[in-house]
């Protein structure tokens, strides 16, 4: 069953192969959704300092009764944190709010900060600086594996020209119709394991026919072939979701997409729109008065 199994990171720690997103789960919500998540077998949960809902996380793992080694909790630095000081201060900062001695991973959340993203300044010394902080952590003990998210081919290039600890993950956009195959390659090769953020398109794929006729063909749901899909291409799905319902669904995952029906996914046309999430940077949009208004309202209605 997959809530069991593991990949193992180049620096030789086990991750959770399924693991848990929270995005848009509120802090009082969250440390139910951590319950939950943990009884039902999940060991891997996946949260960001931008997501607001880490001390909700830290509380969660409190209060499902599991051992602390046995929980893998992966926590993102502020997309803006690009000096040494600024990101030392800020992995401080989640430690103290999850109220943990040591976090299992800490990824830089993006290359740019979010009203940059996409333009053509890579923040490539802001990006070293603040690699440096999350390497002075790991070496001290307390991150126990460090790495990446929204990093594209010179992105990574630029990390590891100068790095003494490689990263271990790449979080990144990928899902059904959106499989950006030459930097998964890349980052393969490179030892890094590929994590894929927003397996069901944000909830977009639910809608999507074609992807319905495959799911059915395999007596699954879109969710469950998905999750699939990902880990078929050796990726790690983090799949976000409150409901235990849903929990449970997108861990029976025991079946197998064959490679033709992997072509035909890997070709299904890219979404255009997001729907409500459109305006989020890491869909294309642009961070601006209106995405911002949105996060915020999106996150006090979850
Ligand atoms: N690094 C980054 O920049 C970045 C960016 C985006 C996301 N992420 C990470 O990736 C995680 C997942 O991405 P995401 O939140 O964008 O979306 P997602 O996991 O692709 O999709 C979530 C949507 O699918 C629904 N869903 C999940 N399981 C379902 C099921 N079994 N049946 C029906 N509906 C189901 C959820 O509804 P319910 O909630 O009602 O179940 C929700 O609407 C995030 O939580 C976050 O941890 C990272």
């Amino acid at each position: 069953m997959i809530l069991d199994e593991n990949y193992t990171l180049s620096n030789g720690v086990e991750i959770p192969k399924l693991g848990l997103g929270t995005w848009f789960i509120s802090n009082k919500d969250v440390v139910q959704a951590v319950v939950d998540a943990v009884k039902i077998g999940y060991r891997h949960i996946e949260t960001a300092q931008a997501y607001r809902n880490e001390s909700g996380v830290g509380d969660g793992f409190r209060a499902s009764g599991v051992k602390r080694e046995d929980l893998f909790i992966s926590t993102k630095l502020a997309a803006g944190a690009k000096s040494f000081e600024k990101a030392t201060s800020a992995i401080d900062r989640s430690l103290q709010t999850m109220g943990l001695e040591y976090i299992d991973m800490m990824l830089i959340h993006s290359p740019q900060p979010w009203n940059k993203f996409g333009d053509e300044d890579r923040y490539f010394e802001g990006n070293r600086e603040a690699w440096r902080a999350l390497e002075e952590v790991y070496k001290s003990g307390k991150l126990r594996a460090i790495g990446v998210s929204n990093f594209e081919k010179e992105d990574l290039e630029n990390i590891l020209a100068s790095c003494t600890v490689k990263p271990m993950v790449n979080q990144i956009l990928a899902h059904i119709s959106n499989t950006p195959k030459e930097l998964i390659q890349y980052t393969q090769v490179q030892g890094i394991l590929v994590e894929a953020y927003s397996p069901i398109a944000h909830g977009e794929l639910l809608k999507n026919e074609e992807v319905a006729k495959i799911a059915d063909k395999y007596g699954v749901t879109i969710p469950q072939l998905s999750i699939r899909y990902t880990l078929q291409l050796g990726l790690l799905p983090l799949p976000k979701t409150a409901n235990p319902a849903h929990m449970e669904e997108n861990a029976d995952v025991e079946f197998v997409i064959s490679d033709e029906d992997m072509d035909y996914l890997i070709n299904v046309d890219p979404i255009e729109d997001y729907g409500d999430a459109s305006m989020m940077p890491v869909y294309g949009g642009k961070m601006n008065l209106r995405s911002i208004l949105s996060m915020i309202f999106r996150s006090f209605r979850s």
